[in-house]
């Protein structure tokens, strides 16, 4: 049972696992030879150089964020195959488990051969778009790569035939039928959560972006429906925050890695309380310069002006002790940023306990025995801190 609240982003490591479950060797080593070769070999389709790691899984519809499609690709084919095992208890069947796995990593392979990111990147909402010399859509693509890899032809039918009803060509097997539901179910749950995180972006003044580098939309949605929505608002603020504070300051020690520790005073503004009250001393005096100016007309208005600008824009040479003092400030951030995180998740298990409505006779050992787990865990990490 994982109950991080913090989104977990997949590697190929993850596809790789899945698709460890093929038991067919020879159909696995082609799922396989796809992932690590997912190019279209016509000459004319050029590289897009995202990868599938990184590719979202639409532009403005479900997982429309970095990671979004192998998020997607690995939800469906675990939920296809959990589906498959019901009906099979159900009704006596025997499905073909290796074709829902092998249809469930390719069906959207060709995906992020269709997307571009955006070159300026002004509204973060949208960081990516549809190439602008379109060719064919991600099906059609598919298709035909897996024509010409000569991929077993009842895989093939599996993938063209994932839209459903909507698509060119309905599935022809319970299986084909599981992955387009499955496909249906996560992409609509998504759409409909993407719709909650859009919503309380608007209303806090963030990035939805901003929202989607630390949660799943599913999640921002089981948050809600247990905690609400104002104690969500509150958390996000605070997790969001930090985790931007954090990402300036690396920033920063990066750019005096790479600037000979030099910084211009209105970046290195937050190393000390002196910078921010020279830089607040010298918005005053601008202010009192243009006031003085609109009563009488300072005769060397554009001398002095210019002047303050200069001494606004000074470069500040940053010892290596003020480097650690980042270093440290860095690490305390993450520590509260952690804390933040271990607080939503003891708000979610407090939530789930008061949904058990635990009572003595009930058999709840699993229950205690994991939170306790999850405390001791805690325990340990703030220990070894
Ligand atoms: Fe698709
Ligand atoms: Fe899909």
């Amino acid at each position: 049972m994982e109950s991080s609240p913090i989104r977990k982003l997949y590697t190929r490591d993850d596809l790789f696992n899945l698709v460890e479950k093929i038991e067919n060797k020879d159909l696995k080593n082609m799922v396989i030879d796809f992932i690590n070769d997912p190019l279209p070999s016509h000459k004319d389709i050029e590289d897009t150089q995202i990868s599938f790691e990184e590719s979202p899984a639409s532009i403005r519809w479900h997982h429309k964020y970095t990671g979004g499609l192998i998020e997607h690709t690995i939800a469906i084919t675990d939920l296809a195959l959990n589906m498959a095992k019901s009906l099979e208890d159900s009704y006596n069947l025997e499905l073909n488990k290796d074709l829902i796995v092998a249809g469930g990593i390719l069906h959207d392979m060709m995906k992020p051969q269709n997307y571009t990111l955006k070159d300026n990147n002004s509204n973060n909402n949208n960081q990516y778009d549809h190439i602008s010399d379109f060719h064919l859509e991600h099906l059609t693509l598919m298709v035909a790569e897996m024509y010409k890899r000569n991929m077993p032809m009842e895989l093939i039918k599996m993938v063209v035939s994932h839209h459903g009803e909507y698509g060119a060509m309905k599935p022809d097997s319970i299986e084909g039928w599981l992955l387009h539901y499955a496909d249906n179910i996560d992409a609509s749950l998504n759409d409909v959560a993407i719709k909650i995180c859009n919503a309380r972006a608007r209303d806090m003044g963030i990035q939805e972006q901003d929202i989607y580098e630390a949660f799943t939309p599913l999640k921002i949605y089981e948050l809600r429906s247990t905690i609400g929505k104002e104690k969500l608002k509150e958390y996000l603020k605070k997790y969001i925050d930090l985790n931007n504070e954090i990402g300036i300051l690396e920033d920063t020690l990066k750019d005096l890695d790479n600037n000979s520790n030099t910084l211009n005073i209105n970046d290195a503004k937050f190393l000390s309380n002196e910078l921010r009250k020279y830089l607040n001393t010298l918005n005053k005096l601008r202010c009192q310069l243009n006031e003085l100016n609109s009563n009488v007309n300072v005769v060397n208005y554009d001398e002095l002006n210019e002047c303050i600008k200069k001494m606004r824009n000074i470069v500040v040479n940053v010892d290596d002790s003020l480097k650690w003092d980042i270093y440290n400030k860095i690490d305390e951030l993450k520590k509260e940023l952690e804390t933040v995180e271990w607080e939503l998740e003891l708000i979610i298990l407090n939530y789930g306990l008061q949904k058990f409505e635990i009572d003595d006779n009930d058999n709840n050992e699993e229950l205690y025995d994991y939170i306790y787990q999850k405390i001791i865990q805690h325990l340990t990490n703030l220990d070894e801190k």
